[in-house]
Formats: C-alpha cells, structure tokens, sequence
C-alpha cells in the first residue's frame, strides 16, 4: 500500500535558509568558550528606542489587547501614508492602497500569493534575498533569476531579462538598497528598470526594506516616477530603520485592486497584527526621527571601516562600492578556494560568521556576505581576525 507523505510536495525544493545554519554552528563555537563575531546577522544591534517600547507598553496597560482591523489600525496607515508622502513624494490612500503586515517578508508573501497563477514568472535579482524566490515558488509561480552588474551598483543586467521574458512574465522585482550587495541604484538605474516594466506591461514589486540605509545619495522609490505608482507594489517594514525586527511590522502600499486581494488573504492567513505592537509602530512613524538617523550614522561609521580594512586584505575584492543596507558582499580572490571553504574556515578557525554567496543565489558563489550590524569593536576585531584567516589561506 502506497502512504501519503506527511510533507506537502511545496516544501520539497525548501531547506533551511543558510543564514540559520552558519547561526546554529556560531551558537555551537560559542557555547565552548569562544568569542564569535556574528556578521552573518541581517539585523540591527540596537535595541528599539524606549518611546517606541513606551508607546506600546502604554498601549497594553490601556487594554489594546484584543484583535485589530485586517488592513492595520487606521492611526498606523495614517502614520504610513505620512511617511511616504514626506520620504518618498508618495500620496497613498489610507483606506484603499495600504495595509499593515507581518514585517516585510509577510509582505512579500502576501503580495506574491495575490498575483500569482501558476507558472507565472517573476524576474528577481540574483544573487538576493532568499525569501523573495521562495515566496515565489510557494504561490505557484517561478522566480527568474538575473544577474546583477556589481560594476553598475549592482543593477540588474537588462538585456539579460530581456531575453527572459516570457508570455508568463508578469513582473519584475527591485531591491535597492540591496541584500545581500549593499548596492543601491541611482535614480537614472531605477528609471531604467520602471521603464523595462512599462514597456513589457509588468507589475514593478519595490523592496524598500533598507529605504533609509543610505550612505551616498538618497531614497528614491521606483513609485514616485510619473504613472508609475499604478504599476508598483511597495513592501516596507519597519524592522531594519527602527531597530524593531521582533515587533513583526510591515506594510505593503500598492493600487486599490492588489491591496483589496492581500487584505482578503490577511484575513485568513494571520486575520490582524500584534495590537499593542502597532502602537508602538505609530509612535516610531510619527516620532522624533532622530534615532533613526544617529543609528544610520553608527553604521555609516562602520560601513568605512569595513570597506577601508576589507581592501587592504590581499584575496579579497570588493566589486562595485556597497552605498547601502548595512552590508558589504567581498569576492574571494584566491585560486584554489571557494567562497564557501572560506566562510567555513572563517567560522570554524576564526569564530567569525559570514554567509557564503551561494545562501543568496548562483550569482553569489564566489562572495561572502559580511553585515555591519554588530558594535563597532566587533567590526574591527572581525576584521582583524579575517585578516589572519587570510594569511592562511593564501598559502594553501
Ligand atoms: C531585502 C529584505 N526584504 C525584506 C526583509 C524582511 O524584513 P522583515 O524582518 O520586516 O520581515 C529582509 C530581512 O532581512 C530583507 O533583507
């Protein structure tokens, strides 16, 4: 007798997510004694700030503690839509055109499993964020992976998705500042990609979540190009610019027709947000931004002392200058080493913790992410201890 499996077949092509692999073996190295510089870590070491954690404390004692609309507290789309008319030139409507999500990643998912039939396609960069071509595949279509030019900012190579498209290809994904690179594009690169999507009728999906991690130039939402906010979804969070990566909110902003089907899906699937959370969200949005710009500067700070002592270590490059996010995505240069035998190395050797490029993509075999988000003493010692690493390795 044949028995059902007990997994359904949709898992089949997911394992866990590299980044938690490199995360257990530090924890392991750790719990011998041993200092592990964590840079394989995509959040932001501070705390969230105390008006934040104030508001939603305030929010528990008054007794918001029971379900929210599906969409979001109406004073949170408001907080969000003021935001993106003052950051982004963006005018949404509260009611229709946002709604509130689990982080940014429920914002992806929702977003994929409202557009999707499947076998759709969707153009994704390669290497990035790993989540975005699993989103994919679990709503039924199929991630089209493009590499990127690490000499353009890491924009995407246009001509290549030219020739991907497909009468299946429905949209195309940007993500600027970009995980795993840091790149971020100019404003000229985004308007090239508004208007590939234009000119091949596809729906434009805008990862903002580093919108505010920015060390050279400024923001620019693909959105805000004229006719474009039509064609594009936006998924935000406030995990990375508010230190709030546990509090579990994100937003999408996009046309009333896409918001109306990820609502219907938000009702089934997690029906509202954490209430008492929200309130702390609102009081982020509608606060003092300061803190968020003294966290950007610590890792402006950070982000030249990376780079500066990443240059100067023979087997390693850096492709193209990362101006964004809090990461920096070094090649190995040595002969007869992967990337990934140099990640390993740097952990098992060295107790530091990097992701090798592969976690991101074929287009990331060859590099290894390294996140800045750890204290500035961190960063140097990490550095130093690369450093040695590399003295080894390039004797091999
Ligand atoms: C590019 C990108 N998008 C979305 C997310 C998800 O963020 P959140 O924690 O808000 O779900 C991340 C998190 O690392 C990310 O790097």
């Amino acid at each position: 007798m044949d028995y059902l499996p007990i997994i359904s077949n949709r898992l089949t092509d997911i394992s866990f997510a590299g980044i938690r692999k490199v995360f257990q073996r530090a924890n392991e190295i750790e719990a011998q004694g041993k200092k592990v510089i964590h840079f394989e870590i995509g959040r932001p070491d501070f705390d969230t700030p105390s008006h934040i954690k104030e508001a939603a404390k305030v929010a528990l004692d008054k007794g918001y503690v029971h379900y929210a609309p599906n969409n979001g507290l109406p004073a949170l789309r408001e907080a969000l839509a003021m935001r993106l008319r003052i950051d982004k030139e963006l005018n949404y409507d509260l009611e229709k055109e946002i709604m509130v999500t689990a982080g940014g990643q429920e914002a992806l998912y929702l977003t994929f499993l409202s557009l999707l039939n499947d076998g759709d396609q969707v153009i994704i960069p390669d290497p990035s964020f790993g989540p975005f071509a699993l989103a994919i595949q679990l709503a039924g279509g199929i991630p089209v992976k493009i590499p990127l030019e690490p000499d353009e900012n890491f924009s995407y190579d246009l001509t290549a998705a030219k020739r991907a498209l497909t009468r299946r290809t429905k949209a195309i994904l940007v993500n600027s500042p970009h995980n795993p690179t840091g790149g971020c594009l100019t404003k000229e690169q985004l308007k090239e990609v508004a208007d590939f999507a234009v000119e091949n009728d596809l729906i434009l999906i805008s990862d903002e979540a580093y919108d505010k991690m920015i060390y050279e130039g400024n923001f620019v939402s693909p959105a805000s190009f004229p006719g474009m906010q039509e064609r594009t979804v936006i998924c935000g969070t406030l995990s990375k610019t508010y230190a709030m990566t546990g509090w579990r909110i994100g937003y999408i902003a996009a046309s009333e027709t896409i918001i109306g089907a990820a609502i219907r899906l938000q009702q089934n699937v997690m029906l509202s947000l954490c209430t008492f959370a929200q309130y702390g969200a609102i009081a982020a949005l509608t606060g003092s931004q300061e803190c968020v710009e003294s966290m950007v500067r610590e890792f402006a700070r950070r982000r030249l002392l990376v780079l500066g002592r990443l240059k100067q270590i023979p087997g390693l490059e850096l492709n193209g200058i990362p101006q964004g996010a809090f990461y920096a995505f070094p090649r190995v240069t040595l002969p007869n080493i992967t990337s990934a035998q140099v990640a390993n190395y740097l952990l098992n050797h060295e107790g530091v913790a990097v992701v090798d490029g592969l976690a991101f993509g074929q287009g990331g075999n060859g590099h290894f992410r390294l996140s800045y988000a750890v204290s500035y003493d961190d960063c140097r010692i990490g550095l130093e201890r690369i450093d040695e690493a590399m003295k080894v390795l390039r004797k091999l």
